[in-house]
């Protein structure tokens, strides 16, 4: 029988409007109100937010009291009897409604937020026609300076939200209270524009802000709340594991907000994933291309496109049928993509092109950990919830506010609340060497021998717990800091107080990512793994308090599935790249490489810097059209539906790979593992 004896005690009976109310222990007033479906109004709280208790919309009477008691700050107490609504309450209300009315320039229908204002909102619940109070039409510049959202204090009515959320949610604190009484406003940093602000442009306060004082630009009409419809989708850009909630509107995408429900970043979004993903810089390929006798790509039907495609896949897979060897076809494909889709495109490049060239658009960067674990067997990567839970920080060739602006976001957090010190070495300009504590800005390659350094450092202070062999110990003594510096030109001192600052934390995390993974140096990572290791730096389960991240949102769903190509494309008589909605740009070799290659195939959703090589492109789907499952950095699996349609006549990448396994089957150079079934 379950133990009821702790929920008993925990139980507390409410008497609110007569009702009787049950609740729990630790609840507001308002809270149990709300669980027992009594409405109270309220403007400057927020569920996502601690109370705030400024606005007084949520006033109401308990018996005994003298005061009028803030029911979102007040806890509840068993025994309490409470009432919510009556013409005293209302009077108040309509008062403060009022009051907040005059104080700033509340022209609704020259607001965008009018029909969605929390403000206006209450004000015609509570019956207000006019206010008693004379406007004081105060004179307020908007703040335009931001990229993505306008601060507007003509329509604040500075409930705080914005100033939690950005102190709570996102970490940085840049928003914060000026000036006093009516003129009080919500100023960034200490009163400079917000472009010029410590602000990241996550646009949490926008999705709080209840009026139309913070708008995006890119929207300034709002499209009412309750006629779009909302859908969760993961955050392509990279592989932290984002989900972020996509609002739609007769099948289009009107905005993305964050969503509380999101068990990697709550409500915490990047401007990539709430502003940049929205934006469309190409034309949409919306039926097949290819290239003419001029070079140039014109539409073509799908029947041409894909005579195409087999005739240049042809020529590899003859000359592997004749010699029955693998084919001289190589696949690159986007791991942003779902691994369904992952999935279907190595099957096509290994069993239909019989090739084992098959790779991710950016495969180098797990090729790198790869090539580390074989050489450092028997390391384990910590979870986030240790960069969550970490005293110290250091970021090795890696700018997380750049290419993993959440996780840049949590580190501002941990640095904001908890001072905790971040140590950057970047041999590039990083936005996190301007936020680190210490910022080392090394030679390029030579981050080796800055880290060596570090352990030698270690080393000499006596900072390993766990024994090292003498070879190791060796080969640390050989890199002590002072000559480190003339070689990684960094000062002797920077390496020692970076050493001193990782030995003086608890629960330092290592963290790198997509930059110190694309060189292509195992021994660096190998070198961090060690030093998380024999400094005991390592979690509960044994896992070392280091962290790799990659550019690619299914990267490690590509590692599953088998994506380890390493494809030479020198050899490729063809190359067939997935792109989807990648924005991939190539690097000078593959660049060559493309324009070596005999024939391109490109599956892409928009013309892009990928287009050029391409002598057919065949359409692909956007990142709202797609629906399935991504593995995050830390192996979270995640699933989700297709936001919304393709448009029509486009099909999904499964449905090409399949028209085109049916054109080189009825060619007999392909043997497909299965009848072709789109
Ligand atoms: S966009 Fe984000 S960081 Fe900038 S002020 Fe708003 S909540 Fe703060
Ligand atoms: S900007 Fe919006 S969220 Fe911030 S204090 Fe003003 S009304 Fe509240
Ligand atoms: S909602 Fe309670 S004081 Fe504003």
């Amino acid at each position: 029988m379950a133990d009821t004896s702790t929920m008993v005690e925990t139980t507390i009976t409410l008497t609110i409007n007569g009702q009787a109310c049950t609740g729990q222990k630790g609840q507001t007033i308002l809270e149990v109100a709300e669980a027992n479906g009594i409405n109270i109004p309220t403007l400057c709280r927020h569920p996502w937010l601690t109370n705030h208790g400024a606005c007084r919309m949520c006033v109401v009477q308990v018996e005994n009291e003298r005061r009028l008691v803030t029911s979102c700050a007040a806890p509840a107490v068993d025994g309490q009897v409470v009432t919510t609504h009556n013409e005293h309450l209302s009077k108040l209300r309509q008062m403060s409604l009022e009051l907040l009315f005059a104080e700033r320039n509340h022209i609704c229908p020259f607001c965008p937020a009018t029909g969605n204002c929390e403000l206006q909102g209450q004000a015609y619940r509570e019956g207000i026609t006019h206010t008693r109070y004379d406007y004081i039409f105060p004179v307020l510049q908007p703040d335009t300076s931001a990229p993505y959202f306008v601060q507007d204090h003509n329509r604040c009515i500075v409930c705080g939200r914005c100033v939690r959320a950005c102190n709570e949610i996102v970490g940085v604190g840049t928003l914060n209270f000026g000036h006093r009484g009516s003129n009080e406003l919500v100023i960034a940093d200490l009163g400079v524009p917000l472009g010029e602000s410590s602000c990241i442009n996550c646009g949490t306060c926008v999705d709080v802000c209840p009026t139309g004082a913070l708008f995006e630009k890119r929207q300034p009409y709002f499209t009412r709340q309750p006629e779009m419809e909302r859908k969760l989708a993961i955050c392509p850009d990279d592989d932290l594991g984002c989900a972020m909630a996509v609002l739609t509107k007769s099948g289009l995408v009107a905005r993305v907000e964050g969503a509380e429900e999101a068990p990697v970043n709550g409500p915490l979004l990047s401007w990539r994933s709430r502003y940049q993903l929205l934006e469309e810089p190409y034309q949409r390929v919306l039926s097949p291309l290819v290239r003419n006798a001029a070079g140039v790509l014109e539409p073509a039907s799908w029947d041409e496109a894909l005579d195409k495609v087999a005739d240049g896949l042809s020529v590899g897979l003859q000359a592997a049928l004749f010699d029955g060897a693998m084919a001289p076809v190589a696949g690159l494909c986007s791991g942003r993509l779902p691994s369904e889709t992952l999935e279907a495109f190595h099957q096509f490049v290994t069993a239909d092109c019989r090739s084992m060239m098959v790779d991710t658009l950016r495969g180098d960067e797990r090729r790198t950990q790869r090539a580390a674990r074989s050489l450092h067997e028997g390391y384990r990567e910590c979870d986030l919830e240790a960069i969550r839970e970490a005293d110290m920080v250091l970021v090795v060739g890696f700018d997380p506010m750049e290419t993993h602006p959440v996780l840049g976001a949590w580190l501002a957090g941990l640095q904001h609340h908890q001072q905790v010190p971040i140590v950057s070495i970047n041999a590039r300009q990083a936005e996190v060497a301007k936020q680190a504590n210490l910022a080392l800005k090394q030679r390029r390659g030579s981050a080796q021998a800055v880290i060596l350094g570090m352990l030698c450092q270690l080393l000499d202070m006596a900072q390993l717990t766990r024994r090292t062999d003498r070879e190791t110990q060796v080969r640390w003594r050989s890199h002590p800091p002072d000559r480190v510096a003339v070689e990684a030109g960094v000062p002797a001192e920077d390496i020692i107080r970076a050493a001193e600052l990782y030995a003086q934390a608890k629960r330092p995390v290592i963290l790198y990512g997509p930059r110190l993974t694309g060189i292509g140096n195992p021994t660096v990572i190998g070198l961090l793994w060690e030093m998380a290791y024999f400094c005991g730096n390592t979690t509960a389960d044994g896992a070392v308090r280091v962290r790799g991240f990659h550019s690619e949102a299914n990267a490690a769903g590509a590692e599953q599935i088998g994506f380890r190509g390493g494809a030479d494309l020198e050899t490729a008589q063809a190359i067939y790249l997935l792109a989807g909605d990648d924005p991939f740009e190539p690097l000078p070799q593959l660049r060559e490489e493309l324009e070596a290659a005999p024939s391109v195939v490109l599956q892409a959703s928009h013309l892009g810097p990928l287009t050029e090589y391409a002598d057919v492109v065949l359409p692909s789907l956007t990142w709202s059209e797609r629906g399935g499952s991504w593995v995050n950095v830390a192996g979270l699996v995640q699933s989700f539906a297709p936001v919304t349609s393709p448009p029509a006549g486009v099909l999904s990448d499964e449905q090409v790979l399949a028209r085109v396994r049916a054109r080189l089957a009825e060619r007999q150079v392909a043997t497909p593992m299965e009848a072709v079934d789109e």
